[in-house]
């Protein structure tokens, strides 16, 4: 019975489900020149406006990614006109990017070739844990709210490293599915690669690898909405779900969230109501002592972050940490000439509290603390071509490498 309710399950996850079309719905660029349409703008974010921003309302003249349905369009260009913005069509239809996102060929197995399910990426964690009995264990972070587990692996390849771990998560974002890409890549890497730069890399610390922390929204973007961001807890009766990465208890809700439900930027009605974040940090409290590095894919944008997203002060080991993203970008660079840039997430991006870096950084102190904005700067935006899966992740390891590398010169 057990057995025939998965398969009944599987099946809807495969064929069930209506998904959500993105026919001629257009994501724009506009750039604000007054602060009269920052506040504007910032007023749409923050409220079910039907407007969907793909990037974060900043300052004068940085540019926002807005996404508009076709019912909403004569409306945007009309507070284009009236706010007098400077404006560009970025990409003309939604729906075409995201039918030529997947693979044409369907892959065999797990590979990088195209994205995978939750459960394709939590059977292969399985796998490889079988495989590697003496360098891979299989972990658990809790559950989410629709029970699933928050899979992940503790590897290590050298004895003696338990106290100098690193911690490793992507798609805290459910439509981020380049983060998970990236980080199992790497996870792959360390396994298999003789590269001697990745093996001196890889036997320098114990790794934590968790791909899907948010596994309810990450299911719902393959099964319903391509665009879906935060979780699933029905919080209103009208919009479902809270941004996991503003819901961390280290100065919760102090700017950059929004307390209506609807909204995308929504922090939840109270720190840690989402179970899924509760239980992962209540995970990360268990190896807390042991972490000298936590890193955290999202996209998009090319950039490295460092903390605080609460506030533009510099961190204690702020210069450390900047100077090496500056070498690890650099890195980043050499092999497709892929441009990012560095800095602090108050600075560089904007105000934003209740992110799991600044936990992780303002709770357990850990030294080594990134944020990966991967590709692209907004042609595909989220719905990045499965072809670019590959050298998004070649080049993001070698400032991954990089990064570990200047630090344990600086032990
Ligand atoms: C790790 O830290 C714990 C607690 O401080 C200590 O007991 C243990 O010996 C350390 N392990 C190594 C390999 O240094
Ligand atoms: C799909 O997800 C986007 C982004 O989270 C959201 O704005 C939109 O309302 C969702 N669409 C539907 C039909 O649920
Ligand atoms: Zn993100």
């Amino acid at each position: 019975m057990k057995s025939l309710i998965l398969v009944l399950v599987i099946a809807a996850e495969v064929f069930g489900y209506q998904k959500v079309r993105y026919d001629n719905y257009q994501v724009y660029r506009v750039k604000p020149k007054t602060l009269e349409s920052i506040k504007l703008l910032k007023s749409l974010e923050q409220t079910a406006s039907g407007y969907d921003f793909w990037t974060t309302v900043k300052a004068l003249n940085h540019h926002v990614d807005v996404m508009v349905p076709p019912y909403k369009t004569d409306e945007f260009e009309d507070i284009i006109k009236h706010h007098g913005l400077d404006s560009e069509i970025f990409i003309n239809n939604v729906q075409e990017l995201i039918d030529n996102e997947r693979s044409k060929t369907k892959s065999v197995g797990f590979d990088w070739n195209d994205y995978h399910t939750l459960q394709e990426i939590n059977i292969w964690l399985s796998n490889i844990a079988e495989q590697y009995p003496d360098k891979v264990t299989l972990q658990k972070a809790g559950t989410s709210y629709e029970d699933r587990p928050i899979v992940g692996v503790h590897v290590s390849f050298a004895p003696g490293n338990e106290n100098k771990s690193v911690f490793v998560d992507s798609n805290i974002h459910a439509c981020e599915w380049i983060g998970s890409a990236v980080s199992t890549y790497i996870l792959n890497q360390f396994l298999t690669s003789t590269d001697p730069n990745i093996r001196e890399v890889a036997d320098s610390h114990d790794w934590y690898f968790f791909p899907v922390i948010n596994p309810d929204g990450f299911t719902y973007t393959h099964t319903t909405n391509r665009t879906w961001r935060k979780t699933r807890v029905p919080h209103d009766d009208n919009c479902i779900g809270a941004d996991p990465n503003r819901n961390w208890d280290y100065h919760y809700n102090e700017g950059g969230t929004s307390d209506d439900p609807c909204s995308e930027m929504y922090s939840g009605p109270e720190a840690f109501s989402e179970p899924s974040m509760k239980s992962l940090s209540e995970y990360l409290l268990t190896i807390g002592d042991s972490l000298e590095g936590y890193i955290s894919f999202h996209s998009y944008s090319q950039i490295l972050l460092l903390p605080y997203g609460y506030t533009a002060d510099h961190l204690d080991n702020y210069d450390e940490l900047y100077d090496v993203g500056l070498k690890a970008i650099d890195a980043l660079a050499q092999r497709y000439g892929t441009e990012y840039q560095v800095g602090d997430v108050a600075e560089i991006l904007y105000v934003a509290s209740g992110g799991s870096p600044d936990w992780v950084k303002g709770k357990l102190g850990t030294r080594i603390t990134y944020t990966y904005e991967l590709r692209d700067t907004g042609k595909y935006g989220f719905l990045l071509p499965a072809d670019q899966i590959i050298p998004t992740a070649e080049e993001t390891l070698d400032s991954f490498i990089t990064i570990f590398q200047e630090f344990a010169k600086r032990r």
